[in-house]
């Protein structure tokens, strides 16, 4: 048995991601009314980094051999994070993703939101395909996951209004909006594993601080990526006022002058894109931001590292999750 098993432990993030794809394609989305299911094919098919499913068959690997069989419940939850993109495109009237137009820009607003509902439906219809054991306890940390992720959306929003938002109010909200499903990844591929209960905590925990590092570098390649290789437009975040790290660094830490720059670009109505953006970045550049904003990341995973350590499985397992954790940190999409 022992070589067989150490042939399965030897599977690669692109194997796991295979898997991902491969279910995504046998689902039956090609179907009336067109109008309906065509966009729900689009969103699911046209890429993305299956980041979510792969931790939560990374989470299960680590306990048990038979990962296919979670697959329903893996794809369950990166089709409710595609709807969670569906709606965030339009809340941030973004017109790129994944280097393609977006669902309301391709379409409409009104098929976005209905082909998003699809989405959501067929997320639980996934997700309640978890082990009889253990489905109950799957769907409420699914649902109480599902709930944060729009009052986190919600904050998000708010915040684009707001002067006086803070850090700690800041990472509560991508804590919200982010590290909760990549933690709700992790912790349901851990339960459906058998974990303990401790387990099951700690690696919720450090999906946790993943996922505020993984925000943190999104809006690092908003600002400084490159849109061909990130697939969004750069600068979105600037120009919605979007209250980031950076930004809520940037006034922190600006003198008088530079600080009335900034709000002067914040309060501007209507100003051009182009040169918000670059004006924003030059300050930010100015200010070391970029330096900052890493070194944050790399809080983040320090304090992840920490939490995994503690988790009662063999190192040579958790090496499998941390090494592609570790990928993650130095992405550019
Ligand atoms: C995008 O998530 C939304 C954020 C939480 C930043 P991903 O970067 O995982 O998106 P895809 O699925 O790989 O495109
Ligand atoms: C996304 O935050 C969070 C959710 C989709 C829930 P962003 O708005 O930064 O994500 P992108 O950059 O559009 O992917
Ligand atoms: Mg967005
Ligand atoms: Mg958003
Ligand atoms: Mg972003």
């Amino acid at each position: 048995m022992q070589p067989l098993l150490f042939l399965t432990l030897m599977y690669t993030p692109t194997k796991y991601r295979n898997l991902v794809n491969e279910f995504l394609a046998s689902k039956p989305y090609n179907r009336e009314p067109k109008e309906l299911y065509e966009p729900v094919q689009y969103e699911l098919a046209i890429g993305g980094k299956r980041i979510r499913p792969i931790l939560m068959l990374m989470a299960y690997h680590m306990l048990r051999e038979d990962v296919e069989s979670i697959l329903p419940v893996a794809v369950g939850l990166e089709t409710y994070h595609n709807y969670t993109l569906v709606h965030d495109d339009i809340m941030d009237e973004a017109t790129l993703r994944r280097g393609m137009p977006t669902v309301h820009v391709k379409w409409n607003q009104t098929t976005a939101l209905l082909c998003s509902e699809i989405m959501v439906l067929h997320s639980y219809e996934g997700v309640m395909q978890a082990p009889a054991e253990v489905r109950d306890e799957v769907l409420k940390v699914f649902t109480q996951t599902a709930v944060e992720i729009s009052e986190g959306q919600q904050y998000d929003i708010e915040f684009e209004t707001r002067s006086d938002v803070t850090v700690s109010e800041y990472l509560e909200m991508i804590r919200l909006k982010t590290s909760v499903l990549l933690a709700c990844a992790l912790k349901i591929g851990a339960m459906q594993g058998g974990a303990s209960k401790t387990d099951c905590d700690l690696i919720y925990a450090f999906g946790e601080k993943i996922g505020l590092a993984f925000q943190l570098q999104d809006d690092y390649l908003d600002v400084y990526g490159d849109s061909k290789t990130f697939g969004k437009n750069i600068g979105g975040d600037i120009l919605c006022n979007k209250k980031t790290y950076m930004l809520l660094s940037a006034l922190n830490l600006a003198n008088d002058e530079i600080k009335s720059q900034l709000q002067n670009w914040i309060t501007m109505e209507n100003p051009d894109p182009e040169e918000k953006i670059s004006a924003v970045t030059s300050i930010y550049n100015e200010l070391g931001i970029q330096e900052l904003c890493k070194k944050e990341i790399r809080t983040y995973y320090n304090e992840a590292h920490d939490l995994l350590d503690r988790i009662s499985i063999p190192e040579d397992k958790k090496k499998v999750l941390w090494d592609y954790v570790s990928s993650m940190i130095d992405r550019s999409f």
